[in-house]
Order: C-alpha cells, then sequence, then structure tokens
C-alpha cells in the first residue's frame, strides 16, 4: 500500500507504520529516522540537521526533499511505502504531488491520526527507542517495556531516550506541528484522499487503515 501518515509527534505514526509493513511488505520511510542516522554517522546532512531537530525545529524543505526525491525510487519502495513524518509542509506536499506525479505513482490514502494533546504528552516523556539505526524500535516504559531495562529485544543494542524528548523540545516540535504541520489535513481533504480515525488504539488506526485499502 501506498500511505501518508499524519499526525501530532506521538500520535502513533511510527507504531502504526510498523504494524503495517507486516502486513503487505511495504517499506516504512520515516525522515524523523533518516535525519536521526544521519546525525549519529556524523554525515553533512547529519551536521546540518542536528541543530534544528535538537531544538524542535523543521529542517529546511530543501534537504528534506532532495532525500525523499532519492528514497522513493529505492527498490524496496516499489511495492508500497508508508510516509512517516513526510510531508511536513505545504511547500513539501506540493512537491510530493509533483514527484508522486512524474514517477505515476498513486496514493491509496492519507491518513490522519488524531490524538488529545495530554495522551500525546504522556507518551513522548515515557518513550524510549533502539539506538541502533537499522533497527529503532519503540518502546515505552508504561505500555510497552523491554524485557531487560535499557536492553532492545530484537537487537541487543541500548535502548535510549531521543535528545529532542526534553520538555522545552516536546513542547516547541508541538507548536511547530499546530502551525506548519496541521494545515496538511486541509490540503489532502481538498484531494479527497484524507482519512482521519480519532482514536488513542493503534489497532483501531490500523483497522480503519485497512477498511479503507481493502487489505
Ligand atoms: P520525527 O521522528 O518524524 O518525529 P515526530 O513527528 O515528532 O514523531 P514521533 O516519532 O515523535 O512520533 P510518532 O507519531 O511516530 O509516535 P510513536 O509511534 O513513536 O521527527 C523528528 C525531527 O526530525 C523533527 O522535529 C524535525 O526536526 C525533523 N524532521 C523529520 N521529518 C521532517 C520533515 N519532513 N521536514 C522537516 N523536518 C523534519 O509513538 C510515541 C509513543 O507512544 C511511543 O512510546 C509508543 O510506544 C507510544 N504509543 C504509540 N501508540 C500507542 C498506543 N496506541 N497506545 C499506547 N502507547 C502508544
Amino acid at each position: 500500500m501506498r500511505l501518508i501518515l499524519l499526525g501530532a509527534p506521538g500520535a502513533g505514526k511510527g507504531t502504526v507504520a510498523k504494524m503495517l509493513t507486516e502486513l503487505d511488505g511495504s517499506v516504512q520511510i520515516s525522515t524523523g529516522d533518516i535525519l536521526r542516522g544521519a546525525v549519529k554517522a556524523g554525515s553533512d546532512l547529519g551536521k546540518k540537521a542536528k541543530g534544528y531537530m535538537d531544538a524542535g525545529d523543521l529542517v529546511p524543505d530543501e534537504l528534506i526533499l532532495d532525500i525523499m526525491a532519492t528514497r522513493l525510487q529505492e527498490p524496496d519502495a516499489a511495492k508500497g511505502f508508508l510516509l512517516d513524518g513526510f510531508p511536513r509542509t505545504i511547500p513539501q506536499a506540493e512537491a510530493l504531488t509533483e514527484m508522486l506525479n512524474k514517477l505515476s505513482i498513486k496514493l491509496d490514502a492519507v491518513v490522519n491520526i488524531d490524538v488529545p494533546r495530554d495522551v500525546i504528552l504522556d507518551r513522548l516523556t515515557t518513550r524510549r527507542t533502539c539506538s541502533n539505526s537499522a533497527c529503532q524500535e519503540i518502546y515505552n516504559v508504561k505500555t510497552k517495556p523491554p524485557k531487560v531495562e535499557g536492553v532492545c529485544d530484537k537487537c541487543g543494542s541500548p535502548v535510549i531516550q531521543r535528545d529532542d524528548e526534553t520538555k522545552e523540545a516536546i513542547s516547541k516540535r508541538l507548536d511547530t506541528y499546530n502551525e506548519k504541520t496541521a494545515p496538511l489535513a486541509g490540503y489532502y481533504e481538498k484531494t479527497g484522499q484524507l482519512l482521519t480515525v480519532s482514536s488513542t488504539s493503534s489497532d483501531e488506526v490500523v483497522a480503519a487503515i485497512r477498511e479503507r485499502v481493502g487489505a
């Protein structure tokens, strides 16, 4: 399937994307994961992105569009893709529409995961993530702790708290989301592709997506 997953930080985009990849082999493409991998590797991209990310700001559109133009054409994306964290601004959405038209790719839906702010704040302060950039399994100290504290169940790497998970950065990310990303729901509403799911259950979100796309 070919989906865009929209939603505030902590709405569960990454969690839902990982559940969907197990259904039909579609690949999760998370711009956040790509950027965190670049920061860890100390690449040029990572050096440019780190300051924005730690502060809870968006990385400039040009950097993201360069990454995505290449990533969408990699062989593993041919089977299907779940865009997690992209597009994030109206210019990114317009550029994506152009990219997909050029590649003759049609989206199945744009899913807006709608979760109340108090739930989001609680989730983000309790989230932990596998530090191995090839794994990045998501945990939660309350709802899904690793079997051995601080160790990833899947790959054995340390499980850490992200650098942008300070109280200040979380609050800035939510403000940035409201200002720059929330308007994308209106953009995709007009194209008739929007599916809004208001639920705090990732199983319910996945069920609504399967019903919509017939998977
Ligand atoms: P990014 O990594 O995309 O972060 P985000 O949008 O802030 O999203 P999150 O990963 O925080 O949340 P999520 O919705 O995936 O939630 P998750 O499933 O993990 O971006 C990071 C930064 O990179 C940005 O701030 C920006 O600087 C930059 N960036 C990235 N893309 C960019 C772009 N396109 N343009 C410009 N800059 C860009 O869930 C969260 C927690 O909740 C977990 O602990 C999980 O276990 C728990 N949880 C999830 N679902 C449930 C549930 N149903 N019940 C209970 N707990 C749940």
